[in-house]
């Protein structure tokens, strides 16, 4: 958090999916976006901070009974209004227009044909033709009184209106979402040229705010901090050791028993060579024994979840602070739309025993405002290095999920070494930084295979790498055929019990990046 508030733009959620990359492409331009509920009390934004509203896409039809309505004192502040999908059909809706089923539901991509790239328009400096996606069922008929329309596609004949004086502006396809081309310029336009707002989201200033912030909290008292190794939770820990006096800061690792082969060890190495000291709690008996005869994967999140917030607390003692590496896609609002997006993951750093924490003052997560791709920003600005700050992620329920069953010491050994030497296979032909996250999975029916003269049972190895900016569409990586005989000829042959191995070429969606 800055100390001074910076200029702002405000995302009412009306309940899509993609409703959080509006507000990254915008501080990707160093704007800062918040993200609130559609139905947040909108009196709080009319402060000369806030530069503008951009209102969300939905899964609902404006007209329908019940469907999520924008606040109409937003039409009288006089700042600017951007109406994304269903936002621009609430925009139609609310000021007079018509807004009706379309003939047929318009998805994929579509070519825009601009009218308008003045200074004022959303596409100034961009094509006059260009890519874009859409995705809506619902069609402005009609649009108000006092809007122009500035671009067109073939379906959509208000693809993108405006009404310069109001400083009202919509569109129908989502410019946040990566298949749209210029889809940042967009935002950029609407974000500078049109609200005025200043770049001030950059990370210097958050991180001498984070640094400020995490002094007042703390004071004299002690953090304990876990640390998995990954992206975020380092990040933070380095924050840490910049805020506050040496021995103020514990910092704990977790051995839950579901971690990769040597990577307690690997961590251990990249932690102190960021100069950090780590106590490292082998608690992974317990985990197992907690873990043996489940198959349900959400029963393993939830068992390993327990059991981690159950480990942490032992390390708090009365008076101590917590940090967690929170970030802002685990503490966006949700919102009561019923759509896609309302599906809540359930998160450790909510459990019971850390919201009372949290009541009490005793939490500090000073990354809870950022993205991903901003908290490795940070990380370069800490001057932290590549290797951790691009460290593929690996979930906390770890191999507990890749094995696709219940999870027996056998089974962990197997694809712990199976995992080990596809992912020393990655790193030797220097693919690691081109994948955004590999994995090894172990299916456990049975196939046949032969080895020597005798037909043998073993398990199948499931491969999986997938390349993503945003992990909500994922593509699998093209690994050359020379690539995979070898992982699959090492796999089998060096693994015993396995019989064969498959490379997974699904998309994301339909299929998500882990198994379960
Ligand atoms: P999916 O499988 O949903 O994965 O496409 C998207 C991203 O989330 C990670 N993932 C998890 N991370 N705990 C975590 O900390 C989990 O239970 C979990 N499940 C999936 C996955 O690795 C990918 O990066």
């Amino acid at each position: 958090m800055l100390s001074r508030q910076p200029d702002a733009i405000i995302i009412f959620d009306f309940g899509s999916q993609v409703t959080q990359l509006i507000a990254r492409r915008i501080r990707a331009r160093h704007v800062h976006a918040e993200i609130v509920p559609y139905n947040a009390n909108i009196a709080r934004y009319n402060n000369p901070s806030v530069k503008g509203f951009i209102l969300s896409g939905g899964p609902a039809s404006v007209y329908a009974k019940g469907s999520p309505q924008a606040d109409p004192r937003i039409f009288t502040f006089g700042k600017p209004i951007l109406g994304i999908c269903y936002g621009l059909q609430l925009l139609a809706h609310n000021l007079g227009g018509k807004v009706e089923r379309g003939e047929k539901r318009e998805y994929g991509k579509a070519v825009l044909t601009v009218r308008d790239r003045g200074r004022d328009s959303l596409f100034y400096k961009t094509p006059l033709k260009q890519t874009v996606w859409m995705s809506h069922g619902d069609a402005v008929k009609k649009m108000p009184k006092g809007f122009t329309v500035s671009a067109t596609s073939a379906h959509s004949p208000c693809a993108a209106v405006s009404d310069r004086v109001r400083k009202l502006y919509g569109v129908q396809f989502h410019p946040e979402v990566w298949h749209t081309e210029f889809g940042t310029a967009i935002l950029e336009n609407f974000a500078r040229n049109i609200c005025n707002a200043r770049p001030q989201w950059t990370t210097r200033h958050f991180v001498s705010g984070a640094i400020e912030e995490i002094r007042a909290a703390v004071g004299k008292k002690r953090v304990v901090h876990a640390l998995s190794g990954g992206v975020d939770s380092t990040v933070l820990a380095v924050l840490l050791k910049k805020a506050l006096p040496s021995g103020h800061v514990k910092n704990v690792f977790v051995d839950n028993g579901v971690l990769r082969l040597n990577e307690a060890g690997q961590v251990r190495a990249s932690l102190s060579s960021l100069g950090l000291r780590v106590k490292f709690i082998d608690a992974s008996k317990d985990f197992l024994r907690a873990l043996r005869g489940v198959t349900d994967p959400e029963q393993k999140r939830r068992i390993i979840g327990r059991k981690f917030v159950h480990v942490l607390m032992r390390q708090v003692s009365r008076g101590d602070m917590l940090s967690q590496g929170t970030l802002y896609p685990d503490v966006i609002e949700s919102v009561s739309v019923r759509g896609p997006s309302d599906k809540i993951k359930t998160h450790h750093n909510r459990a019971p025993e850390v919201l009372h924490l949290i009541r009490e003052g005793r939490v500090v997560e000073p990354l809870k405002e950022l993205f991903k791709d901003e908290v490795r920003e940070v990380g370069k600005e800490l001057g932290m290095p590549d290797e951790i700050l691009w460290r593929h992620p690996f979930p906390g329920p770890g191999l507990a999920i890749g094995i696709l069953g219940d999870v027996t010491e056998e089974r962990l050994a197997i694809l712990r070494t199976a995992d080990a030497i596809f992912m020393e296979e990655i790193r030797r032909a220097d693919l690691y930084q081109k994948i955004t996250e590999a994995f090894a999975a172990l299916d456990t029916s049975r196939a046949v295979g032969v080895k020597g003269d005798e037909r043998e049972y073993g398990y199948m190895i499931l491969l999986r790498a997938i390349t993503t900016t945003d992990f909500m569409t994922a593509d699998w990586y093209r690994f050359d055929a020379d690539f995979l005989a070898r992982v699959g000829n090492r796999i089998v042959n060096e693994v015993r019990g396995v019989t064969r191995v498959l490379y997974d070429i699904t998309q994301k969606p339909p299929g998500t990046i882990r198994y379960m």
